[in-house]
């Protein structure tokens, strides 16, 4: 069952002038890891934006449970590229945020902080300031901000982009982990071809801009997985290869 069908999407900025993609059509299925990979400005972030109903496209359609997006719903949320924390507000207000803004009672605000700080790993940190964190914890409080929202349908852009190799291995596994005691539809943009093998289910490879969809590849490793099994699978090289090649025959000059 698809959740999002994507269909003939054409998006452009600057009056028309730069073209980001156009004619591209995808689909994300029931429960499962969507990876969509892509070279640096080749359009994902506006795509996930257009998924989010925060942009609107030029042409085509984007239907999520068979209505069309035209603003953000509920039951969707979004995890940033760069943690989209307020500095002034302390780990536990910044979670607090989302569920908040969706008038939920105190009591269910306060249980799911509690729930979604620890199962993020953040307990006792709960007073802090974003200054006073690391980059790891920024992104762990960003998570958790969208996990409070119990939404069934989770788009991610870039989330661990910014992080250091160790802890973004400790966070992929963390989010193998969550998605393992609950699974639910993920978008998640990178542009890192070993992160999308190890978190999908499958991988849509777009071209550079105006961006189209190159090949989808179903990744036949078995869950549970953790990044050390992902790696160490027999199939992970061969998928690896294959997507190299694809990345790269539009950057052979
Ligand atoms: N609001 C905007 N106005 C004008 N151009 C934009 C805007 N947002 C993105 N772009 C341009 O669209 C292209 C795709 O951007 P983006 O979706 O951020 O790519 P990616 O996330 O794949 O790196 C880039 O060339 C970028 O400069
Ligand atoms: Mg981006």
């Amino acid at each position: 069952m698809n959740r999002i069908v994507v269909e003939s999407a054409t998006k452009r900025f600057g009056s028309g002038v730069l073209t980001v993609f156009e004619g591209l059509g995808l689909a994300v299925r029931d429960k499962e890891t969507l990876c969509i990979l892509g070279p640096s400005g080749c359009g994902k972030t506006t795509l996930l934006r257009c998924m989010h109903g925060l942009a609107h496209l030029d042409g085509g359609r984007i239907v999520i449970d068979d209505l069309e997006v035209r603003a953000p719903r509920r039951n969707v949320a979004m995890v940033f590229q760069h943690f989209g924390l307020m500095p002034w507000k302390r780990v536990s207000e910044n979670v607090a945020y989302g569920v908040e803004l969706a008038g939920l009672p105190r009591t269910t605000i306060d249980e799911r902080v509690g729930r979604y700080t620890e199962m993020v790993g953040l307990t006792g940190f709960e007073r802090s300031y974003p200054y006073q964190l690391s980059g790891g914890m920024q992104q762990r409080a960003g998570l958790a901000r969208a996990l409070a929202l119990e939404p069934d349908i989770l788009l991610m852009d870039e989330p661990f982009g910014s992080l250091d190799a160790q802890t973004r291995e400790i966070l992929q596994d963390e989010l193998l982990r969550i998605y393992q005691q609950q699974p639910r539809t993920m978008v998640f943009i990178t542009h890192s071809i070993e992160e999308a093998i190890a978190l999908g289910d499958r991988i849509v490879v777009l071209t550079a801009r105006p961006a189209r969809v190159r090949d989808t590849i179903l990744v036949d490793i078995p869950r549970p997985r953790t990044v050390a099994s992902v790696v160490a699978h027999p199939r992970f090289v061969e998928l690896r290869d294959h997507c190299w090649r694809l990345l790269r025959e539009r950057l052979v000059a």
